[in-house]
């Protein structure tokens, strides 16, 4: 079957709202058109100015985190009501730098998952290895546990509101990227624990995603690859000139 291209771009702590508009706007015209979808997750204080410009456009709202309790004494989280309310169609959960940064657990990326969920949003629920584990022959392991843990609880139905994204931390800003083929054998064993998880038929529509050090120059071998789906992108996600030439691939 052939899957939708997927490509998003995570704004991090980066952009002032004047900066995030201003980027906001040129993906709005320059994308236009695009035949693939498109994603831009900019930091929290940005989104309601970034929604505002890309509200009615091939363009989706997208938050880089969320709290795992809907609401309540949580000093300093936000929570999935405050993101609806901003207009925010999806979120991305179980970022590396949150995992690992933050110490984020899958228990309590799980727990997230669910709730965003549950409040209909769609979720992008990252996945990767760390350089260490991949030298110990875990990639595969550590994946398929992270996937099996993120999405516990999670029915085939809403299934169809993730999408995952396979970013090797090794690979997460610092311009060394998976090769397409080591990247597509990890999406295609990540797939069969979809197929395993939810059967066939789910595992061969989920969109994967492939994340680290995405740049113009990388991004069409990568998506050629028959289980890469799209892209996270980062660092090249903070420049029109150099998201717009990854968006537009093919
Ligand atoms: P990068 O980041 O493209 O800067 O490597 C990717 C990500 O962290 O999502």
């Amino acid at each position: 079957m052939t899957r939708p291209y997927y490509i998003a771009g995570n704004w991090k702590m980066h952009k002032t709202r004047s900066e995030a508009a201003e980027l906001a706007k040129s993906l709005v015209v320059q994308l236009k058109g695009g035949k693939h979808t498109y994603l831009v997750a900019p930091g929290f204080t940005c989104l309601e100015t970034v929604g505002a410009i890309v509200k009615g456009s091939n363009i989706l709202l997208g938050a880089q985190n969320m709290a795992s309790e809907e609401q309540g004494a949580h000093t300093g989280e936000v929570s999935v009501l405050q993101l609806k309310d901003l207009g925010v169609q999806a979120v991305i959960l179980g970022h590396s730098e949150r995992r690992h940064t933050y110490k984020e657990d899958d228990e309590l990326i799980n727990k997230k998952v669910k709730l965003a969920l549950r409040h209909g949003l769609e979720v992008i629920l990252c996945i990767g290895e760390l350089l260490s584990e991949r030298e110990a022959g875990q990639a595969e392991n550590v994946c398929e546990t992270q996937t099996v843990k993120g999405l516990a609880g999670v029915s085939v139905s809403d299934l169809e509101r993730v999408t995952l994204a396979y970013e090797p931390v090794w690979a997460i800003g610092t311009g060394k990227t998976a090769t397409p083929e080591d990247a597509d054998a990890i999406h295609a064993y990540v797939r069969g624990v979809i197929a395993k998880l939810y059967g066939k038929d789910a595992a061969e529509k989920i969109i994967i995603q492939y994340g680290g050090s995405v740049k113009a120059e990388n991004a069409a071998q990568l998506m050629a690859k028959e289980n890469i789906d799209g892209a996270l992108v980062g660092g090249a996600s903070l420049k029109a000139d150099t998201f717009v030439p990854i968006a537009l691939f093919g």
